[in-house]
């Protein structure tokens, strides 16, 4: 069989992470895919940059767009990030010369994941992005494969690890929220623009993912409630703690009598439980299905290895020629109401 050829847009953390994996495990991908991969282009802004991996076998192109319409690129990996632009434009010129595609980018799939899940069925092709929502923790996989037996009737977690780092630091150092973000800015924990992790918009992209894929809905970004992180205090947090409950960013689907209801908001979680333990920037989801009960993934949800790592499983799926479309399943057959179950594990 031919090798899988990868061409790769974006050579940042998780762009260097995927292909250090592709260079590290090239025989267990090829055991694990049935053929080898290989990457063939690369592409990103500055290629003077050092980026701690070799590049050299590869061919450089200056221009995403070259990648994602190459003669010998199978599939398209983008991880260039960004809701609109070059990230979008590529996918979709991908698409169009005959490639899958892979991402990370969940502000895109938040935004336009339908149309571009529709466009890829549309020619034929696939598109994956298990490294979006929770970086390492297989959860997207998690629903669509080990989980296929189950109508899901809630998902619910922490997404965001940055809030979770500032929450957790406020409480053990007992420091006021301000204090805590700068320290969160000085560490590289933020975003370019904080508000998307304070604000609670990035862990809000990921549940419209995953409650899109949960109850085969439309991913509907707009649907979901947020409230940020911004307004909890240490005065919150002790308060919280006297009464041995712990402030977590939640992000909570569930399907109640008005419908499909998606919110990430502050909420308190008793101390002594998964959630109320999940310290630093780890991820949890929890899911729950009709015939498994509630399942907790526990991982980290960002990150170089963890992302790649994610990235990496989608390159396998492809290459072992499994081409389900993964928005849209369960295929909208969840009309009945679900009564909301509750207790937060
Ligand atoms: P980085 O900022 O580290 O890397 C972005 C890469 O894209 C850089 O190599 C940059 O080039 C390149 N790039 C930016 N603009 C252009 C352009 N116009 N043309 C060509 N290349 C361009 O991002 P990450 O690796 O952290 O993230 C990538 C994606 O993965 C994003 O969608 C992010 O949301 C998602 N993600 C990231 C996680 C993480 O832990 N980092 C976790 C989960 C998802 P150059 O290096 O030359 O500047
Ligand atoms: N800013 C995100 C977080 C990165 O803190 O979880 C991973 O998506």
């Amino acid at each position: 069989t031919s090798p899988l050829r990868l061409g790769i847009a974006g050579l940042g953390t998780v762009g260097i992470g995927v292909v250090k994996i592709v260079q590290r495990h090239a025989d267990l991908l090829a055991l694990r895919s049935g053929r080898a991969v290989a990457i063939t282009a690369i592409s990103a802004r500055d290629r003077m940059k050092n980026r701690d991996a070799d590049l050299s076998p590869y061919r450089w192109e200056d221009d995403p767009m070259a990648v994602a319409t190459a003669d010998d690129v199978d599939v398209f990996i983008e991880l260039i990030g960004g809701d609109t632009g070059i990230a979008r434009d590529s996918i979709e010129a991908a698409l169009r010369s005959g490639k899958d595609v892979v991402t990370a980018n969940k502000a895109l799939l938040a935004m336009h994941g339908h149309a571009l899940a529709e466009l890829a069925e549309s020619l034929g092709r696939v598109i994956r992005f298990e490294a979006a929502v929770a970086g390492g923790i297989p959860v997207i996989k998690s629903m669509t494969e080990s989980l296929a037996g189950n109508r899901i009737t809630r998902v619910m977690g922490v997404m965001n690890g940055t809030c979770n780092y500032i929450l957790t630091r406020m409480e053990s150092a007992g420091l006021p929220y301000d204090a805590v973000f700068e320290e969160a800015r000085q560490l590289g924990y933020l975003e370019a623009d904080p508000t998307l992790d304070v604000g609670g918009i990035d862990a809000g992209h990921k549940l419209a993912i995953l409650s899109s894929i949960a109850f085969g809905t439309q991913v509907s970004f707009d649907a979901v409630e947020i409230e940020g992180i911004e307004r909890v205090s240490i005065d919150d947090i002790h308060r919280a703690a006297d009464m041995g409950y712990r402030i977590k960013l939640l992000g909570v689907a569930q399907m109640t009598a008005r419908g499909l209801e998606q919110r990430m908001s502050p909420c308190l979680v008793p101390a002594d439980s998964p959630l109320g333990q999940l310290v630093g920037g780890t991820n949890m989801v929890v899911i729950e299905g009709d015939s498994v009960g509630q399942i907790v993934l526990r991982g980290a949800g960002a990150g170089e290895g963890p992302t790649a790592s994610a990235v990496m499983s989608d390159i396998v799926e492809i290459a072992r020629g499994v081409r389900m479309p993964v928005f849209g399943q369960p295929a909208a057959s969840l009309t009945a109401a679900q009564p909301a179950r509750t207790a937060v594990p």
